[in-house]
C-alpha cells in the first residue's frame, strides 16, 4: 500500500523532546517493510512561537508563512534524524522529489511548500500526485468533530464523511468564531478532488497510527470519497 502520513507539528513535538520523535521513526520505519510512505511534518508550537515574535517584529503576513515552512522543515529534520538512513536525507521542498523517492522505495520526509496554506493541505496535493492507497492525518484530536471539542464537552467525532460533507462542515463551522475543524478548508477541497481514503485520527500515541495501517481499526473519522471525483477545488 502506498501512505501518505501527515503528521501535526501539535502531536510530532508536543514538546521538543527526542521520544515522541523515536517513537515516530520506528513505527514509520517497521511500516516501511510492507508500505510505501510518504511523511508531511506540520509545525507545532515551535512554529506558533516563530509566528508570532517575527509578527511583533514586523514581518508580513507571507513571511510569516515562509517562517512556518521553515520550521515544519525543521520538524522533518529531526524526523528524519530519528529515521535514520532509510530516509532521504534532506526534506522534500517539491511533490516531484517525493514521488522520485517513493517510487526508489526511499522514505521520504516533507515539511511545508509554500505560503498561505498549512501542511494538511500539502499532504492532501501529495497523496492526490503520489496517486497514494490511503491518507493518514495524525492529528491532536480523535477525528472529525460536529460542534467544537474544546467548548462542547459532549461532542463526539464522525465515524465517516464524504469529502463534500468535510468541505460543508468547515464552512459552517468557519462562521462560528473561535471554532475549528482538525483539517484546513483548502485541504478538504483537494480531498474532494483526490480518489484518496483518508483517515483522521488522534496520533498523541504513535502506536494509533501503526494500528490504524495494519489493522485498519482506529477511533477517529474516516473521510470516503464516493462519486465526487474530478469536483474542482
Ligand atoms: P502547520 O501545517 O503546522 O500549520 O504549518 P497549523 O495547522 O497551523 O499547525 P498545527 O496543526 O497546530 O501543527 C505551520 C505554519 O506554517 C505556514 C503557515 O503559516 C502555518 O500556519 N505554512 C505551512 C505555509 O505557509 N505553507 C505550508 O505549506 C505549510
Amino acid at each position: 500500500m502506498r501512505l501518505v502520513l501527515s503528521i501535526d507539528g501539535s502531536v510530532l513535538v508536543p514538546e521538543l523532546r527526542p521520544q515522541q520523535l523515536k517513537a515516530y521513526a520506528d513505527v514509520i520505519t517497521t511500516l516501511t517493510e510492507a508500505h510505501d510512505i510518504c511523511v508531511v511534518t506540520g509545525g507545532g508550537a515551535p512554529a506558533r512561537e516563530y509566528i508570532d515574535v517575527g509578527r511583533a517584529v514586523g514581518a508580513n503576513d507571507i513571511e510569516l508563512d515562509q517562517i512556518g515552512v521553515d520550521v515544519t522543515r525543521l520538524n522533518a529534520r529531526l524526523l528524519i534524524a530519528a529515521i535514520g538512513d532509510e530516509a532521504v536525507p534532506t526534506p522534500a521542498r517539491e511533490y516531484e522529489t517525493a514521488n522520485r523517492a517513493l517510487r526508489r522505495g526511499d522514505i521520504v520526509v516533507m515539511g511545508g511548500t509554500a505560503p498561505a496554506q498549512t501542511t494538511d493541505a500539502v499532504s492532501a496535493v501529495l497523496a492526490e500526485y503520489v496517486d497514494a492507497d490511503r491518507l493518514i492525518y495524525a492529528t491532536s484530536t480523535p477525528g472529525v468533530f460536529g460542534a467544537d471539542s474544546n467548548t462542547c464537552t459532549d461532542a463526539e467525532p464522525f465515524d465517516e464523511l464524504t469529502p463534500s460533507q468535510l468541505v460543508s462542515l468547515i464552512l459552517d463551522r468557519d462562521v462560528a468564531a473561535g471554532s475549528s475543524v482538525s483539517i484546513g478548508l483548502h485541504a478538504a477541497r483537494m480531498l474532494r478532488r483526490a480518489q484518496c481514503e483518508t483517515i483522521v485520527l488522534d496520533g498523541g500515541d504513535p502506536e494509533s497510527v501503526r494500528t490504524a495501517v495494519r489493522t485498519g481499526e482506529f477511533e477517529g473519522t474516516r473521510i470516503v470519497p464516493g462519486q465526487e471525483r474530478r469536483f474542482s477545488p
